[in-house]
């Protein structure tokens, strides 16, 4: 099978960029498309012409007061009717339309402003802060909508103005919460982590990753808060404290016809008829736009206006060459550097009973050009142990209790920030386990790439272009120019993963660090891109640091293995000596149980005994004594944790280590 042939179809008719359709009309085009769509934005344009040019059609003096005429019914001179002062009621609609809906838009832009900048600093910040914000919007979520609305009126006085604000006021809490919400999930996805990893200032994480995914929920919230905003604009207005008579607006006029409700209920019907129908079109415009801005459901790719403030622009057709064989010619690390050196890695979780320690005095070198592969059962602290070199643990999680870990001969640890982010940014790549959520999923795999690109370098647009086309060559995507503008989920899972690697590479980093890269994929497309980036590692030097379950993949891929239980290295050194002739016993019964790697094919695979311990709960003497066969009756065993030392060219943490010679 050709490494390309796990890509999906793509759609035979290309886009040219020659001649882009104006995004403008694209956008609206596909909102007409819809039902929903094209009925939704006929009401508004209708609802917003009658806002502006309302006054000049009304046919009477709205304000025109006629006692003679008064609680008239629908009739050829008064298309509405007359109000209880003689008004003509279908002027004053008209004239009322520019404050009702100013009121919606004013309400809903106050509560978007305040809320959702609100919402997302809980998100980000956690802590103290966020639970000062939450429970202050809990606090105001415990009042019905109208008594808070009506409590900021009698504050700051009736007047259209202060409605705007009183509406805006009740839905901030619905805006923060739900900001909240959507940017803790959009927090926890994968892509955002690599977006750290590459340096990413937390601004520029909000703004390029956050904001982008949260748009399509902020937005349908907005349309149906539009409506509820009308109605409580109404609701102040039915109870007198909105636009003050004699300027007209619905709810207003709603609110004076409840005394003639049963005599004349035309003098209801007509402004709740366009309150209802205002509120439906601003409701039904917005799934239309939801559907739009939801990437996911869309069958093609295209830019779209209203978002593109918190894209990059479309990278320009390439002019210049900035190609790979540029990034490499930056030179690898020499053979003999220690690209990782950790030494006494000591790490613990915070939790509620104090430091739990996940990481017990790790020491290990990884030199450039080669890779290293971390082995272990779940739970022995293989990603903990990652994360921490990568510079990726959250220091509200996890502490460095001792130690020191080495990225290219510069301290990885106690750094600021700002430190650690240039770090990332110059040494680091990461790969991670799931391609698809590692990939943000509203922006093109050509606008993830070039972010990375312009992480570490100040290249124009069009050399970036080039180079995020190099990249997608490098990792063997045909057709790389297409591709860029599409988006993660029209491609397959291993044409995702090459993605990942992709822009993992695009720093030229001398550490790729890589987490389960394989799992999410099948055995073919695991094959192809383990020779992927062998043959990448081989062209640029780099160190790779690979933590996995399969000692298949381990023996066939890594250089060098380190063995992990209850959080240390049992037994470490060249894959040839560690897994042809395994001496601690918990290495030999992981090759036991891999299927492949046993002492014979067609023999049963064994399963380890028991179950490792759990963090913060280990058994005193070697962690590994409760399953181990070598340790019955032997006292040395429960005394203390064998040291590492050295037996047969590999480092090993057993003291009967030797026996596994004989
Ligand atoms: N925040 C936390 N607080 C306490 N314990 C935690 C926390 N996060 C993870 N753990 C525990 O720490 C241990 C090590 O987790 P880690 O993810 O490093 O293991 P792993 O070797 O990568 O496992 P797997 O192979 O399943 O990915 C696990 O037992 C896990 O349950
Ligand atoms: S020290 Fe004892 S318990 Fe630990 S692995 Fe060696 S023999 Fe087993
Ligand atoms: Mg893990």
């Amino acid at each position: 099978m050709s490494l390309a042939q796990d890509m999906v179809t793509v759609p035979e008719r290309a886009e040219s960029t020659a001649a882009k359709p104006n995004p403008a009309w694209t956008l609206l085009r596909r909102i007409l498309v819809q039902p929903k769509g094209a009925v939704g934005l006929t009401l508004v344009v209708l609802y917003l012409a009658l806002a502006i040019i309302g006054p000049a059609l009304a046919p009477q003096d709205a304000f025109r007061q006629n006692f003679a005429q008064t609680l008239r019914p629908p009739s050829a001179a008064h298309w509405f009717g007359t109000d209880q002062l003689g008004r003509d009621v279908f002027s004053r609609i008209l004239i009322g339309a520019r404050a009702t809906l100013g009121i919606g838009v004013g309400g809903v832009t106050v509560a978007f402003l305040i809320g959702v900048p609100l919402g997302i600093l809980a998100a980000w910040r956690r802590g103290w802060i966020e639970a000062v914000l939450m429970r202050a919007i809990d606090v105001m979520l415990s009042f019905p909508d109208i008594v808070f609305a009506l409590a900021v009126v009698a504050i700051l006085g009736a007047n259209t103005q202060n409605v705007i604000i009183a509406v805006g006021v009740v839905s901030i809490p619905v805006f923060a919460r739900t900001a909240r919400a959507v940017t803790l999930s959009v927090l926890a996805e994968p892509y955002i982590e690599g977006s750290v990893a590459l340096g990413a200032s937390p601004a520029r994480v909000i703004l390029r990753h956050v904001l982008p995914n949260i748009s399509g929920t902020l937005l349908t919230l907005s349309t149906l808060l539009f409506a509820s905003t009308l109605l409580s604009a109404s609701g102040l207005g039915f109870l007198g404290l909105g636009t003050q008579p004699p300027f007209p607006e619905w709810g207003t006029m709603l609110g004076d016809s409840r005394s003639y409700i049963r005599s004349h209920p035309y003098l209801a019907t007509f402004p709740g008829l366009f309150l209802a129908v205002s509120a439906l079109a601003f409701n039904l415009l917005g799934d239309a736009l939801r559907t739009i801005y939801d990437p996911t459901s869309r069958r093609a790719a295209r830019r779209l206006p209203l978002l593109n403030f918190l894209r990059r622009r479309a990278a320009a057709p390439a002019t210049a060459a900035a190609g790979l064989a540029a990034g490499l010619a930056a030179g690898p690390a020499g053979p003999d550097t220690a690209v990782v050196a950790v030494e006494g890695l000591h790490l613990a979780f915070r939790t509620g009973e104090g430091l739990l320690d996940v990481v017990r005095g790790v020491d290990l070198t990884i030199r450039a050009g080669r890779t290293l592969a971390i082995v272990g059962e779940s739970g022995s602290g293989k990603s903990t142990l990652l994360r921490a070199i990568g510079t990726l643990a959250n220091p509200q999680e996890v502490a460095i209790t001792a130690g020191a870990v080495a990225i290219g001969g510069e301290p990885a640890l106690g750094l600021s920030a700002a430190a650690v982010r240039d770090l990332r940014r110059r040494k680091i790549g990461i790969v991670f386990q799931d391609a698809a959520s590692a990939l943000n999923p509203v922006l093109t795999v050509g606008a993830q790439l070039a972010e990375a690109v312009r992480a570490c370098s100040r290249l124009d647009p069009p050399a970036v272009r080039q180079r995020c086309i190099a990249l997608l060559r490098d990792v063997n995507i045909a057709d790389p120019e297409r591709r860029l503008d599409m988006y993660p989920h029209q491609f397959s899972g291993g044409m995702k993963q090459r993605i990942v690697i992709a822009i993992a590479l695009a720093q030229n980093p001398e550490l790729l660090l890589a987490d389960e890269p394989t799992s999410a994929l099948d055995v073919t497309i695991q094959q192809q891109i383990l020779v992927l980036l062998r043959e990448i590692q081989r062209k640029r030097g780099m160190a790779i640091l690979l933590v996995t379950h399969d000692l298949n993949l381990v023996a066939r891929f890594a250089d060098d293995v380190a063995v992990m239980y209850a959080g240390r290295l049992v037994e470490s050194g060249a894959i040839a000596t560690v897994l042809e002739q395994p001496l601690h016993p918990y290495t030999q019964a992981l090759r036991a149980s891999a299927p492949g790697t046993g002492e014979g094919r067609g023999q049963p695979l064994r399963s380890i005994p028991g179950e490792p311990p759990l963090v913060g709960q280990l058994p005193s003497g070697c962690a590994f004594r409760p399953r181990c066969p070598r340790s019955a009756n032997r006292a040395e065993c429960a005394a203390q944790e064998p040291p590492e030392r050295m037996v047969a060219s590999r480092q090993v943490a057993c003291v009967f280590a030797e026996e596994a010679l004989s």
